[in-house]
């Protein structure tokens, strides 16, 4: 099915029903928010294992998990490119920091910072694999010693995983999105070591930690 690529104005305007639309296809365990949830958990407990870490949550949208991650007790910077969603986000994760930008920019604009996670959920979909590729090698740089990265998203072992629900959901299938396929991601992203959880059938958390 033909879909346009959401730019933050698309953003913008989803912001209001995006809770619920995601809350609505969670429940009818469909493509592409079945296990939103649970993944949503995994990245939190990942976090969360250890004590006050700072965090960098990339495409932060309405700001569920910003919200619960700096109410445990962690400092968040959350970057989205859509302002309905930061004011969302600031609304649920008052003391949280917020950036306005777009995610292949934000090497450059939180140069010299870095952060004990990296997350990005759901968010990393929407940039084509080169660029995300690209920023996840520069993210790198955006690490404490012992910091990891951790992406929560539509994701498949391989691309055969990702063709065979393509088929099966043909008719919601959104063609602008570049989802992870894990084998590629490792080939691609040899500096780190990857390791995954998988959530559901179209969706997995990937921790991609620096090779020693
Ligand atoms: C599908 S939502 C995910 C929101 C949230 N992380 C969650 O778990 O529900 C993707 C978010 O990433 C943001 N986003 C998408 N593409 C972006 C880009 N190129 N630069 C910055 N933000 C982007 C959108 O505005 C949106 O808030």
């Amino acid at each position: 099915m033909e879909h346009k690529v959401l730019d933050a104005a698309g953003f913008d305007a989803w912001q209001a029903k995006y809770d619920a639309d995601v809350a609505a296809c969670e429940e009818a365990g469909d493509y592409p928010f079945a296990g939103y949830t649970e993944l949503h958990q995994q990245v939190f407990d990942i976090v969360h294992a250890r004590e006050g870490v700072s965090v960098l949550d990339l495409g932060c949208g309405t700001g569920k998990l910003t919200a619960r991650i700096l109410e445990a007790g962690h400092p968040v910077t959350a970057v989205d490119f859509s302002g309905q969603m930061l004011q969302a986000a600031a609304h649920n994760a008052p003391g949280a920091t917020f950036v306005q930008g777009e995610l292949a920019q934000v090497p450059d604009l939180l140069a010299g910072q870095t952060f004990d996670c990296i997350i990005a959920v759901y968010a990393l979909h929407h940039l084509p694999d080169a660029e995300k590729y690209a920023l996840l090698t520069a993210l790198r740089e955006h690490l404490n010693p012992e910091g990891v990265i951790v992406l929560g998203d539509v994701s498949f072992p391989d691309r055969d995983g990702l063709e065979a629900v393509r088929e099966a959901y043909e008719e919601d299938w959104d063609d602008s999105e570049f989802y992870l396929v894990r084998e590629e991601l490792e080939q691609a992203l040899p500096q780190f070591d990857v390791d995954c959880i998988p959530i559901s059938f179209c969706a997995d958390v990937l921790i991609l930690s620096p090779a020693e």
